[in-house]
């Protein structure tokens, strides 16, 4: 969106800066090289050296940036104190935040390939733990509706398992897709499978500009869909035919051809030096398709840099990502270690009670939340009147650090819940929930300042920025049609956060949970007109979906359905092996 907003802008002669936002007069690529140079390796380093206000907490879009380029070089822990603030909400709880506030688990399945053992372990966590299940673009099984407070147990059964993260939060190596290639293929002519699994395993977690997938085909027939990757292979009689610069999304683009008949051996070195070459010169969240369409010379000035090493840089770049290579851990399974870490795993910072923000419903015999509700939540919150507001404690202030990107808290009192923030000693208290979705989600936002002294929230979901301090607290800075209470707040010598409230009832009556709770009365089913005329036309399709959880087989023929299978299967007594299968 920015390129194309850019170049319209350039074609009308006006001066086009790609600086990061407005506290940083640099692009990502120039503060790239001024990181890695002067070895800055804290947000506030990087501020007091770079940014135009040394003394700036950033925003929601240099902030993550940022925090990238700190994981592209140091690869610390995401969740780390000095980082965590930094991040978007799914890097800090290290999962895809839903619709509903849950999170979704994905762990690695390293060119898809996957054994049995795994996918009992999967299927076992998931029914335990109520999620929903799918098949994802890249070959694995996403699990969806995890609840934070369950995150912990969850990750914990799956690392026992042998699992790990497989970083679909993060804007990092997402999967390398494959074909069975020569594995099982009579096609094949290249272990398409063993290729994929050893470039996913070499540039898992390493985080660059934006998200990037690979894929591995076993022939020209393409059957993994290489050419629309970031990077993708296809054997050739004589070794792999490297491709880069492709992707699906917004704006599909095919990928260019980089190298010819590589050999096996020979691909890492290559792909080393073009992974690390983009890390370092791409814009912010800029795939590498619009990378390469930026970069002068295009493909062959890339072949230049990357096969005949123009710049000189090669052994540098291959360096580079030596170092992150070797850098490799499993943010999960060091967390689940992590007492510190582990804290944050709980819905409410002052209780462990939980609560549903959105109606679940059965769907296909799995449980999803139900849609978004079509309207805002338009009150003026931010105007109420209060009969009458009083001090009341409401968490203890050890909770909060003192990390220069501040830090926050979802507490509960009665049904409402809200939001406090602090930064720089200060704290900021709000409802939790934003009014353009009914999300309750603002206690994970990303704070942000600007040079005229504003100090807002940015809503996880779709970025809405809510003001916190000042005359406008409350205020929506990009949609006039929503706005949020503010409370105020401090702390005292006793320990404790107080909050300034109105008496409990009338605030639930305002923003309590269950009044806002988003149901399955607040949208349409969009599928109600098909499924009427698919059931009158007594389609093939409808009835599919149908039986899919019933067996073809009648009861007398041995047909159980899923769920009976299921359950035989798991007490033992599944058919033709007495005592059931040895494990
Ligand atoms: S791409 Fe070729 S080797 Fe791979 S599955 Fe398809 S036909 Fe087989
Ligand atoms: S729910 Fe959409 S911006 Fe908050």
């Amino acid at each position: 969106m920015q390129t194309i907003f850019n170049k319209t802008m350039l074609s009308m002669g006006a001066e086009v800066k790609n600086h990061l936002c407005p506290h940083f007069e640099y692009s990502r690529a120039d503060l790239f090289n001024i990181i890695y140079v002067k070895k800055l390796d804290t947000f506030t380093a990087v501020m007091s050296t770079c940014g135009k206000d040394p003394e700036s907490v950033g925003c929601e879009l240099c902030k993550p940036t940022i925090g990238s380029i700190l994981a592209s070089l140091f690869n610390k822990h995401i969740m780390d104190k000095s980082l965590n603030g930094l991040q978007d909400t799914n890097d800090r709880f290290l999962g895809n935040i839903q619709r509903n506030g849950t999170f979704s688990v994905i762990p690695r399945v390293s060119g898809g390939e996957i054994t049995p053992e795994k996918l009992i372990i999967i299927g076992t966590v998931a029914k335990k733990y109520g999620l929903y299940c799918k098949i994802t673009g890249g070959q694995r099984i996403d699990m969806f509706g995890a609840k934070k407070g369950d995150l912990l147990d969850i990750w914990t059964e799956l690392v026992e398992g042998g699992m790990e993260s497989g970083h679909a939060y993060a804007k990092s190596l997402r999967t390398v897709k494959s074909c069975v290639g020569t594995t099982w293929c009579r096609f094949g002519i290249g272990d398409s499978v063993g290729m994929a699994v050893r470039l996913e395993e070499r540039y898992k977690s390493i985080r660059g500009p934006h998200k990037f997938k690979g894929g591995v085909s076993g022939c020209v027939r393409e059957c993994a869909e290489a050419q629309n990757k970031d990077f993708g292979l296809i054997a050739t009689e004589k070794g792999f035919n490297i491709f880069v610069a492709g992707n699906g999304g917004a704006k599909p683009k095919h990928s260019e051809l980089l190298a010819k008949d590589v050999a096996p051996d020979d691909v890492i070195p290559i792909l080393d030096r073009y992974l690390a070459f983009y890390i370092r010169t791409g814009d912010k969240l800029q795939r590498t398709a619009r990378w390469l369409e930026n970069l002068p010379g295009g493909i062959k000035y890339l072949r230049e840099v990357i096969l005949e090493d123009k710049l000189g840089i090669a052994a540098d770049l291959e360096q580079q990502m030596l170092d992150l290579v070797g850098s490799f851990f499993c943010e999960w399974t060091e967390t689940i270690r992590n007492p510190e870490k582990r804290a944050a795993f709980q819905q409410f910072a002052n209780t462990e009670e939980r609560s549903e923000t959105v109606e679940q419903v059965m769907d296909r015999n799995q449980p999803r939340p139900t849609y978004w509700p079509a309207e805002s939540a338009k009150e003026d919150f931010r105007g109420t009147k209060w009969s009458s507001l009083a001090w009341q404690p409401m968490i203890e202030a050890t909770h909060f650090s003192d990390a220069a990107t501040g830090s926050s808290a979802n507490v509960k009192r009665g049904d409402t819940q809200l939001a406090i923030f602090k930064l720089k000693g200060k704290y900021y208290a709000t409802q939790q929930m934003c009014p353009h979705k009914r999300a309750f989600a603002l206690s994970d936002g990303l704070l942000g300042d600007s040079a005229d002294g504003k100090l807002w929230v940015s809503c996880p979901m779709h970025k809405r920025n809510y003001e916190l301090k000042g005359p406008e607290a409350g205020k929506c800075g990009n949609d006039d049609s929503v706005n949020i209470a503010v409370f105020q707040v401090e702390e005292r010598e006793d320990g404790w956060v107080y909050v300034k409230l109105p008496p409990v009832e009338e605030l639930d009556g305002v923003l309590g949970t269950e009044k806002w709770k988003v149901t399955t009365k607040d949208s349409e089913d969009p599928f109600a007109k098909l499924d009427e005329k698919l059931k009158k036309d007594s389609m093939k399709g409808y009835k599919g979906r149908k039986v899919q959880s019933e067996s073809h087989l009648t009861k007398e023929e041995g047909g159980l359905g899923e769920m009976g299978k299921a359950a035989a299967i798991l007490r033992g007594e599944e058919k033709n092996r007495e005592g059931g299968m040895d494990w």
